[in-house]
């Protein structure tokens, strides 16, 4: 006996998040209920009630502290005004194709109509019609066009339920187009149910006898089960028990497939039942071990293992995957990234192959989940430990400040990095570093559940290094930088210039006397200086700031010259004469004897500190930078010219 399972039977995308859904649900909420049956399944509608997800099966018998679940096929718009008007609190988990299906049919107003290629006594094509606003029509038979007329229907478009069988509703497309030239036909038929008829349909034309399993009531079972009859034997048995072995003969060819509906614990019955019979009536096919090739259907993932995948849905919270199992295999939007915002509609689409690693098996479901960030990590760590073992620098993201520390993220993997490795000063924030890209290296290797541990410091050294190396190299006097004043001593300005420290000495900040730097300067400051000298042996630096454009003695000597006549304050007054401020930075010497026509005896009875006065300049000493000056050369002068007037 030859046995093939159908790789499409069991559950679709929408039948098994409408049922993870529910059993979510229950365990956060008092009371869950379905409306109406969750699936047409009842074998997994009673094993649901055992999880604490019960049945509504009227709308108005709900109670107060009830949580409903919308199944997949969706219901109604006159559903959700009574859920709103009664403020009861449920769950969504109408499929996503049928909503977009609801979408469709909203478009079409009073006026216009609406054909729904389906079962009318279908939950999904109640709910369709339930969204209709213009006149809708159900047909299943091509006779059904007879029944009614859109000829005058300005706007009008078909669609089909969901689970409509394909060959049909391409017959019904051919006639719809002939009576109504103005129609817009939505092929609405999921592919999940499409896939499934065409693997059912392939798979009954090789098969002796087919076995479908699902509920009678189940559409979409029903469906197959007609599929299958047009080519070979078929059965529809709900479980393993309805399994008879007379169907069987020694050299049969068996198919099995299931609906939609049907959960993976009874298909995986279906088999272990198959493999008893095959083994009673196949004693010659000794080799042939059913059960192990059955086993293997299932138990092709576990956790670890990397696969690759093709999606099959992209949803806001999740992406669905095809591994090629007969498990559905599940991306939660936590699993795609660390990132906390990361949308799945921005990264991903439909048919894209993705690589993941199993992280759950749940074979009584046939579901699996998988992780593309924890693969991410894993290639991460075989990275970063190559880095580690080479010494090689990693590049990474400070994600969190932690005590003691802070948290790179760097190739999916979290690497510890000590508040000692974290900065260059101890006195260094690290609240700086939060959210910073960094370069770093491995010092020490985790084991087991210890994290790797990272230095950004030895990177920064190396990188201080080599720039202090790189300096040395070209270093000559005269040659011009920015640097950053780091530090002040009543001395001078430590400024660094790039990976080394120079220092401003206090008189090179200022052309005028400074009793200390930071009356100039201050730390944190961007300065332009220049290197005055350089001690190479000693890796000392002199640098220069004053500008000598500003040099008082040079902006003196431009503007005045002997002879000529200044405005200047006394700054100073001693034994033999005073001083008085020229220019910012200048001073010339009034004598004693050149302050008044007549012999004084003392300076400060004639000029005080303040004093504005007028001055001629009598003698201009450059090496000395000396300038002296006389109040009496301009009292002769005034007295000459008192005496003139007299005569
Ligand atoms: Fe949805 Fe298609 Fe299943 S419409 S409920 S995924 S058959």
């Amino acid at each position: 006996m030859e046995i093939t399972l159908a790789k499409t039977a069991g559950f679709c995308f929408g039948v098994d998040r409408a049922v993870e859904l529910a059993r979510k649900t229950a365990k956060d909420k008092k009371s869950v209920k379905t409306i109406g049956p969750i699936i047409h399944n009842k074998i997994l509608v009673e094993k649901l009630k055992t999880e604490g997800v019960g049945l509504l099966e009227n709308l108005e018998d709900y109670k107060k502290d009830d949580t409903l679940v919308i199944r997949s096929h969706g219901v109604p718009g006159s559903v959700y005004d009574f859920l709103g008007e009664n403020e009861i609190d449920y769950v969504d988990a109408t499929c996503p194709f049928v909503s977009k299906l609801h979408r469709i049919v909203e478009e079409v107003d009073e006026d216009g109509g609406v054909i729904i290629a389906g079962d009318k006594d279908h939950p999904e094509v109640q709910g369709i019609m339930g969204h209709c606003v213009g006149h809708v029509e159900v047909v299943s038979e091509v006779e059904d066009f007879e029944k009614f007329d859109f000829s005058h229907k300005n706007h009008l478009l078909m669609v089909a339920q969901t689970t409509f069988n394909k060959e049909k509703w391409n017959k019904l497309k051919i006639i719809a187009n002939k009576r109504y030239t103005k129609l817009e036909i939505f092929d609405t038929i999921c592919s999940a149910t499409d896939k499934r008829q065409e693997e059912c349909k392939s798979l009954a034309k090789v098969s002796s006898i087919m076995l479908v399993v699902g509920d009678e009531k189940s559409s979409n079972t029903c469906k197959l089960y007609d599929i299958c009859k047009k080519f070979t034997t078929a059965y529809l048995i709900s479980d393993a028990s309805e399994i008879n072995i007379d169907y069987f003969t020694t050299s049969d060819k068996v198919g099995i497939t299931a609906g939609a509906s049907t959960p993976a614990f009874i298909i995986k019955e279906v088999i272990y039942k198959m493999s008893d019979i095959a083994k009673q009536i196949d004693t010659e096919n000794e080799e042939f071990n059913f059960e192990e090739a059955l086993e293997a259907s299932f138990q092709t993932v576990h956790n670890n293992k990397k696969v690759v995948g093709t999606i099959v849905a992209v949803l806001p919270n999740e992406i669905q995957v095809d591994i090629g199992t007969k498990h559905t295999g599940y991306v939660s939007a936590s699993e795609i990234s660390t990132d906390p915002n990361v949308k799945p509609e921005e990264l991903y689409k439909k048919g894209d192959e993705i690589e993941l690693v199993v992280i759950k098996v749940n074979d009584a479901e046939g579901t699996v989940m998988l992780s593309k960030r924890r693969l991410e990590a894993q290639k991460g760590m075989e990275e970063i430990n190559e880095a580690a073992d080479n010494g090689t620098v990693l590049d990474g993201k400070v994600i969190e400040i932690i005590k003691g520390g802070v948290v790179v993220l760097a190739k999916g993997a979290k690497i510890f990095i000590p508040a000692s490795q974290a900065t260059m000063s101890r006195n260094d924030s690290l609240d700086e570093l939060m959210g910073k890209e960094v370069q770093f290296k491995i010092i020490e290797k985790g084991r087991g559940r210890r994290r790797h541990v990272g230095s950004i410091r030895a990177i920064a050294m190396e990188a201080r290094n080599a720039a202090r190396d790189k300096f040395w190299e070209s270093a000559e006097v005269g040659v011009k930088y920015t640097g950053t004043v780091k530090s002040l001593t009543s001395y001078g300005a430590f400024v660094d210039i790039g990976g080394v420290d120079g220092m401003i000495h206090v008189s090179e900040l200022s052309w005028k006397r400074i009793k200390h730097p930071s009356e100039i300067v201050n730390i944190g400051d961007s300065v332009e200086v220049y290197i005055k000298d350089l001690d190479a042996e000693n890796k000392k630096i002199s640098l220069g700031y004053k500008k000598a454009e500003d040099n008082p003695w040079a902006m003196f000597k431009s503007k005045y010259g002997v002879g000529d006549v200044v405005d200047g304050k006394v700054v100073s007054v001693v034994a033999f004469g005073a001083f008085v401020n020229i220019l910012d930075g200048v001073d010339g010497l009034v004598h004693i004897s050149q302050i008044a026509n007549q012999r004084i005896d003392k300076v400060s009875s004639v000029l005080t500190k303040g004093m504005d006065v007028q001055a001629k300049i009598m003698e201009i000493d450059d090496e000395k930078k000396c300038i002296s000056l006389s109040i009496r050369e301009l009292l002769e002068d005034d007295a000459d010219v008192e005496a003139t007037d007299a005569e």
